[in-house]
């Protein structure tokens, strides 16, 4: 039988904008297999990044329930968030998020050095990692110094450091070549047949892309539109 490991129960999320509020989920109803690969499509501005956001606890959602496991997000204090996150999840913005002063190499041990992972060791898998995403001469850039594509690059790398369970991608080939691009798929594929099999939702514009996943899942009007 398939373990559950990530579950919404009708959660609903809104924003407001002044007096407009934007009512963007609208009784999300998922369950998400352990060791799943989905693929995460829909319109621009129909929710998806809001959606990775509150799996990976970086929002709170206004109803409804999330569970992970056993455990309920609303019943989470911020620290047993920071700790979650840090320990399970993997995240690829859509936006990379690098910080600008760190280089690239720091910039991908960073997730293992707040889980005090001893430095060596980090320094050994971080740049293997973006040895596997072709950075290897790139290690002592600073994000400002790199192309769009090679940025996204790193900060897949730096979404595998902690070799998560659960990887939240958010158009992770948006911003690469289709050459690039197949090599991070690979990538994909390795982290969901290793032995740790990992979970992925990913967010794709790319229905071929989308067919690599095991199951393809679209949002439309705020809510899951299963195909
Ligand atoms: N922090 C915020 N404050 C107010 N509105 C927001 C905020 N974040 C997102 N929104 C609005 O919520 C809606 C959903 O945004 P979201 O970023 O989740 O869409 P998306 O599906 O990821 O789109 P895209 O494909 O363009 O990345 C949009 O209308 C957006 O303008
Ligand atoms: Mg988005």
């Amino acid at each position: 039988m398939s373990e559950i490991l990530l579950k919404t129960e009708n959660v609903f999320k809104d924003y407001r904008l002044g007096k407009t509020i934007i009512n963007v989920l609208k009784g999300i109803n998922l369950e998400i297999t352990r060791g799943e690969w989905v693929a995460l499509l829909g319109a621009s501005g129909s929710g998806k990044t809001t959606l990775l956001n509150l799996l990976g606890t970086l929002e709170k959602h206004d109803s409804g329930e999330i569970f992970y496991e056993n455990t309920r997000f609303s019943k989470l204090s911020s620290r047993q968030k920071v700790f979650f996150r840090c320990r399970k999840v993997g995240f690829i913005f859509q936006a990379y998020h690098m910080l600008p002063e760190l280089n690239v190499l720091e910039n991908v041990m960073l997730p293992g050095m707040l889980e005090s992972c001893a430095r060596r060791e980090l320094k050994e898998q971080a740049t293997e990692l973006l040895s596997r995403v072709g950075l290897t001469h790139r290690l002592k850039h600073r994000p400002n110094e790199l192309s769009g594509g090679e940025q996204q690059r790193a900060a897949i790398a730096r979404a595998l450091i902690n070799s998560p369970e659960l990887v939240l991608a958010d158009e992770p080939t948006g911003n690469l070549d289709s050459v690039t691009g197949e090599e991070i798929l690979k990538i994909f594929k390795d982290i969901h047949s290793a032995s740790t099999k990992a979970t992925i939702i990913m967010v794709t514009h790319n229905e071929n892309i989308a067919k690599l996943a095991d199951r393809t899942i679209f949002l439309r009007d705020g809510q899951i539109v299963t195909e």
